[in-house]
Formats: C-alpha cells, structure tokens, sequence
C-alpha cells in the first residue's frame, strides 16, 4: 500500500519524527484502520526519498508504544487495540452512577459518613483565619535552589522508601532542632516522619484505641483531633481548661481511666493558654500512675512572644509517657504537608509499621531538602524573621481591639501562636456576631465549634495571613458591623437568636 507523507527537512523537528507523528495521527483519526498493513520500511523510505534507518526509527517508536505490531513473515500493521483504549474505562463519562451493592459500611466508615463535612474557612478581604501561616515572606528562592540541587545529586528519591521512620538525615535534623529549641529529650531512632499531625493522631488513635475506650481531651479543644477521636468509637472525656491550660485535677473524676490523653500544652487550641510547670509535672505524675499515653500537640509552641520558649512537656522528666507531636505546616508551609512524631521507644517500630502500613512514607525530595533546610540553619533564621512578623501583627491586632471595643473585650491567649482569642461582650449570638462580620468583608470564627459544651462570645482570630493595615481597617469593620445591627448596641444583651 502507498502511504502519502509529507516530510519537510527545513523544520527544526527531524523527518522520523515527523513520520512518527504523522502515522500516529492517522491511526488516532481512524484513517488507518486497526489491523491494516502498513508498506514495508524499505518502500516507504523510498517513496518518501528518507534513508530505511529513518524510517525504522518511526516505526521502532510506534511499535514501543503500541500503536503497530508485527506479525512474523506478513509485516507491520496497525494494532489491533490501541493503546489510548487500554488507558481509558469503557462508557460515558456522564453515564448515570450505578450503586451496585448497598454500603455495608464498618463502623469506622459509619461515623465518617454521618460527620459533617471538613469545611475549610473561606476566603475574605480581612482574613482573620488562623492555623494558616504568612506565605509571602517564605523564602521561596532558597527552597527552589535546595530542590533543584537535592534533585539532581541523585535518582534515589524517585524510588521507594527503605526506611519506614522516614529519611534518615532529616530525622536527624529534627532530633538536633528538637533538642535545642523545644527541650524534647529524644534520639533521631525515636522520630518518625509523618504528613503532619494529623496523620500521626491518626495512627496513634488506631494503635491504641478499640471502640468505647476513652480518651481524655481538652474541652474546648481541636476539632481535627476530636474528629479522630469520635471516627474511631472512642468515648470522649472532655476535661476543661482555665488560664493556666488544662485543669488536671479534673482528670481524677474520669472514669473509665482514658488509654490516652491529648493536650496542646505550649498554646492550649484554641484558648491559647499555656499549660503551667506545676500542672504539668502533675500531669506527667497523674499518667504515669494511671499507665496512660499523653499526646502532646505542640502544633504552632515555636513562636512565643512574651517569654522564652516552654520546655515541651515530653522533656521535662525521664521516661515521661509523652508521644510528642510536631508539624511543619505552620513554622514552613502547610502544603509541604510534613510532621513528626517522637514515639516513646518501646512504641516506635510498631508506630513505624503502622505508618508503613498507612501510605507507606513522605516524598523523600521534600524530606530531603527540608533536611538541608534545617541543618543549614534557614528553618531558625526563618523562625526569627517569622515571630518579629507576628509579633507586630499581634501587637496591632490587640491594639485595634481595644480601640474599637474597649472594656468590652478581654483579650486571651496572647502570648504565643498565630491566633488569639477576644472574649467579646456584645450582647448578640455567636453566629449573628460572625454573620455580621462576614458582610463587612471580615472573616473570624466563634470558639463555639471547637467545644464540645455550650459556650458563648469567644472569638478566634488568626493575625498570620492580615497585613498590618487589613488589621485595622478588619477590626474597625467588624466594630461597625456590630454596632449596626438593628436590635441591639453593644453591650445591651439580647435574646440569642441562634438558629
Ligand atoms: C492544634 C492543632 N494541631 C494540629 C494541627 C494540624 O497539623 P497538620 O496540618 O500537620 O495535620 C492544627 C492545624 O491547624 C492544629 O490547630
């Protein structure tokens, strides 16, 4: 058969190529049929007047791909099924979903699929979102540059994993980092590498937690966790908090005795209350006696601003109970999507199993180059730049809220972390308060969905993502909203109209 091609020599692009292209065209358009026969090397180069080696270079390239075979002693022909046909599943995409079984869902899957959906707090000109750090001030360049270097010293991040802790060296950094700045007593064997906290809550709740054991959490606390917690059957204890963090005298009360307790010591989410030396040597005490695990949350402790930097609960005794729990997703970035767990020793293998098990380990690029990122000394300098950053965001923060509301708010949980929280007396529901925000442009969130009790006119606003200026243009904003709505000044309380 003839095949009519036209070649071109003066383009950039070489004459097999151009052949390739062109052939896979026609089979892709369908005017080379399945199965038809294609002329023979030599004759094509002929009639196209290209050297055989030319025209063998294209037909190699089909066949490696799929679109031609060869049949011993008859020739080359287009495949009988193309290789686009085995990449893509039969049917219309927008063919109606059929349930094909009824859902015989564990119990597991049960309480997911009854939780209401994770809602991620909405965009707003006046972002007091919080959890979120500042983006613009990541040395984006730097991270580009150990990237490009760290991928291209070697092919090994492309494979698998063989370490189930996770990438040697950052274990290491992490270890080093740990001991200097968070006081944590441990050994980079100890470390695991997680996807962050999440994951790490995750699994430990898997380990240790059949449904109806209980787990002791503070009340009002961090929803990711209770969430965990609640998916899993477990019985939640919620222990409240004052000034000082969690009331440990409360735990006395439990019973059962909770397998696990989750505290978030350095900054109590949300309140912001930093748990106090003799509570948490009481703490300590309490579970050493009563065989029970702490998770330490220590999510966002590296940014203190009134005092130095808390030693972490997990390093203040030998042998402490304390599976301490630490991310990057606020001191980096949260997409970087990497945390840690340091796991008492005779618990870290199987944790590392666990985590195996789970997805199996973190891109080792990324731990690769956060490893150099650390021992480089950047994470540190980043740290500083990042608490002056905050601290003035804070200062103005609290500065706007007294200016615009006075005596009617008291500020809580100040001195460290990205957010903090106004206990605001203004006489209208949560919801209204956060409604009326909205439509001046202002986001915040009422402490009420991080409480597991009912509690009424606290407010958490995050200062990380709001320039200085959006700070006081938001908070004089949200003033004026509140002081618009039309059954109510601030400070005259009135029926709580919560829907
Ligand atoms: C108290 C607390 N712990 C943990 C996390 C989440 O950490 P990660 O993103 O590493 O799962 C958050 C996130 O906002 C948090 O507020």
């Amino acid at each position: 058969m003839e095949l009519a091609l036209t070649l071109d020599s003066d383009l950039a692009q070489p004459l097999h190529r151009q052949i390739y292209e062109q052939i896979r065209d026609r089979i892709l358009s369908g005017q080379l049929a399945r199965s038809q026969r294609l002329p023979p090397s030599r004759a094509l180069a002929q009639s196209l007047q290209v050297s055989r080696a030319t025209v063998s270079l294209s037909y190699d390239q089909l066949l490696s791909e799929g679109y031609l075979e060869t049949r011993p002693g008859a020739g080359t022909f287009v495949a009988a099924q193309l290789p686009e046909a085995l990449l893509q599943v039969e049917g219309h995409p927008s063919a109606p979903v059929l349930e094909a079984i009824p859902l015989r869902l564990s119990r597991y899957g049960q309480a997911i699929a009854l939780a209401p959906p994770w809602q991620n707090q909405p965009a707003a000109p006046y972002n007091f979102r919080y959890g979120h750090p500042s983006l613009e001030l990541f040395p984006l360049p730097l991270w580009k540059r150990l990237m490009a270097q760290e991928m291209s010293a070697h092919r090994r991040w492309m494979d698998y994993a063989t370490d189930p802790l996770g990438y040697g060296p950052l274990r290491e950094a992490i270890a080093q980092y740990l001991t200097r700045a968070r006081a944590v007593t441990c050994h980079p064997d100890q470390i695991v590498i997680t996807h962050g906290t999440q994951q790490a809550l995750q699994l430990v709740t898997q380990l240790f937690i059949d449904p109806g054991e209980a787990i002791a959490l503070e009340n009002p606390g961090y929803l990711g966790a209770q969430r965990i917690f609640r998916s899993r059957g477990a019985l939640l204890q919620p222990v409240p908090v004052d000034g000082d963090g969690l009331i440990v005298s409360a735990l006395a009360q439990l019973q059962p005795i909770p397998k696990l307790i989750y505290v978030t010591p350095s900054h109590q989410f949300p309140t912001g209350a930093l748990l106090s030396l003799p509570r948490r040597l009481q703490l300590l005490d309490w579970a050493q006696q009563h065989h029970c695990l702490i998770l330490e949350d220590d999510y966002d402790g590296e940014f203190r601003y009134s005092s130095r930097p808390i030693p972490a609960l997990q390093g203040l005794k030998a042998n402490a109970p304390v599976l301490y729990l630490g991310t990057f997703a606020k001191v980096l970035f949260p997409g970087l999507h990497l945390g840690y767990a340091v796991v008492p020793t005779n618990l870290v293998q199987t944790f590392a199993q666990a985590r195996w098990l789970s997805d199996r380990h973190c891109s080792l690029l990324d731990q690769a180059v956060l490893a150099r990122f650390i021992t480089e000394g950047h994470l540190e300098r980043h740290l500083r730049r990042m608490r002056l950053c905050y601290d003035r965001r804070r200062q103005i923060l609290m500065d706007a809220l007294k200016a615009n509301f006075g005596d009617r708010v008291t500020i809580l949980g100040d001195s460290a972390g990205l957010h903090l929280v106004a206990r605001l007396h203004s006489g209208l529901c949560d919801q209204a308060v956060v409604d009326r925000a909205a439509q001046a442009g202002v986001y915040l969130a009422s402490l009420q969905d991080h409480n597991l009790q009912s509690c009424q006119g606290d407010f958490i606003l995050g200062y990380s993502e709001v320039s200085e200026a959006q700070i006081e243009t938001g908070i004089q904003r949200w003033a004026a909203a509140l002081h618009r709505w039309p059954k109510t000044v601030i400070g005259q309380p009135v029926i709580d109209k919560k829907p």
